[in-house]
């Protein structure tokens, strides 16, 4: 286990002249310290001697900017197994159950998860005024450890409650709660919630040949379907992106396999097969010539008689009825022209799929350049559950919360493929 480490919070009390000592004893119990000074408790103790104590820098001040560059607030507790406040002033105990964050110490124990332990030391009236004791009776409810104080002489001649338990006490205390503590997380890394799922996407139009220079197309730019597979990555999954011609290029961390015609797309996907999810943003051609001639048509035969259409292969409905490697989600796309939502919901039972993308690709879309070939996009998603209308956005944008509700579906269907 990596060394557990204190971060020691100094109020501006008489019992902070103690506060070297303490870091020893925290030492000798295996536990690293890093001190924070408010603005009073330097009255009492340097910050040089509880830096050469500690070993470590010594943080004093929310404004030094230099610190809040190179290690804020919120890192300071982020690398800290427990905070500790020691001495805890009645102003410090007043600020914590009040949830003030006006210095640096204040404002690191309001951002904390971390376990929090003080050991109080005031005058002994303060110790037992109203104020405090609620004030110690909200930081218990918070979940906030309390050692001490003990009784005894005090700095100002008086006698009683009020004194800061020992170094070795406060020491002890610290290494107990630390040990009952779940380990730190250190660094914390970006989620990724897709890791260990495949993907399979879709994208651009399919060519098909009706002799070798002529083809049947479509005027889709690859776009939606590529930034797809790049915001599934970026979320941990391993995708596979078969796409048809497009002028775009590879995206990074994304297995991509190039096919022309529908035919050749429905065989690259299904060599993917088991994956997780099959997202199908490509505009396949519906038709190809029923026969591709090797020579290049005359315009004197009799032409486009002789062109005969035969319908291609449907990719997302034969994955979607996959006898024994259906993907766990299966999302369609649906270009419309008009009735979006009653073609796409139509369209979404009749292929068997979960979720359908309807989109509108009429040239009265209001996006400008149009869906096809345009950055923009606004989508309606359907799901079993109904349909939902999203903003016009960037085609990337769409990308992200797309592949964020897949990670959603995810979280909620543990098994892969
Ligand atoms: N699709 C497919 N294979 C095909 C045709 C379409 O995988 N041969 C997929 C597309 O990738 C998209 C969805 O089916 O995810 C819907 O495509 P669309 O062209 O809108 O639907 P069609 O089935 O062609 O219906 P229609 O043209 O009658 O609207």
């Amino acid at each position: 286990m990596s060394e557990r480490r204190v971060l020691l919070i100094i109020g501006g009390g008489i019992a902070a002249y103690k506060a070297p000592e303490l870091v020893r004893q925290l030492k000798a119990q295996g536990l690293a310290t890093r001190c924070l000074l408010t603005a009073a408790a330097e009255q009492f103790v340097s910050p040089l001697s509880l830096a050469s104590v500690s070993g470590d820098k010594v943080y004093e001040n929310l404004f030094d900017l230099t610190d809040e560059a190179e290690m804020g607030h919120i890192q300071l507790s982020r690398d800290a197994d427990l905070i500790l406040v020691a001495p805890a002033t009645a102003d410090l105990i007043a600020k914590m159950a009040q949830g003030l964050a006006n210095d640096l110490a204040s404002t690191s124990l309001l951002a904390t998860d971390k376990p929090v332990m003080i050991a109080p030391a005031m005058n002994v009236r303060m110790w037992e005024h109203a104020a405090t004791q609620r004030n110690l009776a909200q930081l218990s409810a918070d979940g906030i450890g309390i050692i001490g104080p003990d009784e005894g002489d005090m700095a100002c001649g008086e006698f009683g409650l009020g004194r800061m338990s020992e170094p070795s006490e406060i020491a002890l205390a610290a290494k107990k709660a630390i040990d009952q503590a779940p380990p730190r997380q250190t660094p914390l890394q970006p989620a990724k919630p897709l890791s260990g799922r495949k993907v399979l996407v879709t994208a651009g139009p399919t060519y098909e040949p009706i002799d070798p220079v002529r083809y049947i197309a479509n005027r889709s730019s690859g776009k939606q379907g590529y930034a797809l597979a790049s915001a599934l990555s970026a979320l941990g999954a391993e995708v596979h992106l078969v796409t048809g011609p497009t002028a775009l290029n590879d995206p990074e961390n994304v297995t991509t396999t190039r096919v022309e015609t529908a035919r050749q797309m429905l065989e690259a996907c299904q060599a993917c097969l088991p994956v997780d999810a099959a997202i199908m943003a490509a505009a396949v051609a519906d038709w190809r010539p029923a026969q591709s001639q090797d020579a290049k048509i005359k315009k004197t035969k009799s032409g486009l008689d002789d062109l005969k259409l035969v319908e291609n292969p449907d990719i997302l409905a034969t994955l979607a009825a996959h006898a024994t490697q259906r993907p766990s989600l299966v999302v369609g796309f649906a270009a419309e022209t008009n009735d979006i939502e009653s073609y796409a919901s139509e369209k979404r039972v009749r292929k068997k799929c979960d979720w359908i993308v309807a989109n509108d690709v009429s040239a009265n879309s209001g996006i400008a350049g149009g869906v096809m070939g345009g950055d923009e996009n606004q989508i309606h998603l359907l799901t079993a559950s109904g349909s939902e209308p999203w903003e016009v956005m960037s085609k990337t944008d769409v990308a992200v919360k797309l592949a964020a509700q897949i990670a959603t579906y995810f979280a909620t269907h543990e098994e892969t493929a």
